[in-house]
């Protein structure tokens, strides 16, 4: 499974008439974790969504660097964790194979709901999960699919601090390898995550040019230089991604 890197060429996206964003171009270094940082509303979950191949750009397109398509080859965690209610954790984890008739590995669901610390909660449905235990039980499932292309829209975002830091480290630990597009309007997340950055903001929103981190993450909380890498990226973030 050699993951591609994905080029994002000129893309523009209307609602009601009204730009979105336009003009888009980024490219995704094949294996690399890259952030996408920008203000609510600003049309991050609209781009998340069009490099899924859920919805279509108005303009420009998104290729793979090899050439082939990306169809069936992206997993995508959703803003809202998008559970089935009927289900249990446990088949919540396994939803994909199902849909697409696949045998299901029960024994790989449960040893991802142990990853997430939610063993205890296998046979529970969403509605009797808190925010964040649906949120992990979100993640489980998008490890579960295990494909080259992961793209996340602010995957930890209900989770207490201590609960980030683990998930961060297991989405680090699980995800090495892949080309990871992370949505997250946490700073502190970006830096510890991140080979690179970029922000979408404006109207239309544009991107500004990526930010290379330096070293390689995932990096610790308390590593030094990393409230440096922050300061700088709120810097970025307030002027808008200049
Ligand atoms: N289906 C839709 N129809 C019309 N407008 C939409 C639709 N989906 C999103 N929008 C609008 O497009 C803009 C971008 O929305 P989007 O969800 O992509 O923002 P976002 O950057 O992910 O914000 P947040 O950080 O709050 O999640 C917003 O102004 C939103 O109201
Ligand atoms: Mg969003």
């Amino acid at each position: 499974m050699v993951p591609p890197g994905i080029e994002l060429r000129g893309l523009g996206l209307r609602y009601a008439g009204a730009a979105v964003f336009s003009g888009l171009h980024l490219t995704l270094t094949a294996g690399e974790f890259f952030v996408l940082l920008g203000p609510s509303g600003a049309g991050k979950t609209s781009l998340l969504r069009i490099i899924a191949g859920l919805e279509p750009p108005d303009e420009g397109l998104v290729a793979a660097s090899d050439g082939a398509p990306l169809a069936g080859r992206v997993s995508y965690m959703a803003q809202q964790d998008l559970l089935l209610p009927w289900a249990s954790a446990l088949n919540n984890v396994m939803l994909g194979a199902t849909l697409r008739g696949q045998l299901r590995d029960a024994a790989r669901a449960a040893a991802l709901l142990e990853e997430v610390g939610l063993t205890h909660r296998a046979h529970a449905r969403p509605a009797e999960l808190s925010g964040g235990e649906r949120q992990r039980v979100a993640l489980a499932r998008t490890l579960y699919e295990d494909r080259p292309v992961v793209l996340m829209d602010e995957p930890f975002s209900s989770l207490d601090a201590i609960t980030r830091v683990r998930m961060q480290d297991l989405a680090a630990r699980l995800l090495a390898g892949r080309t990871v597009l992370l949505i997250t309007h946490d700073p502190f997340e970006a830096c510890r995550l991140g080979h690179g950055f970029t922000i979408l903001s404006g109207s239309p929103a544009r991107l500004a040019a990526p930010t290379r981190l330096p070293g390689l993450p995932p990096r610790a909380p308390d590593e030094d230089g990393i409230l440096h890498l922050q300061g700088e990226l709120l810097r970025q973030l307030a002027q808008g991604g200049a």
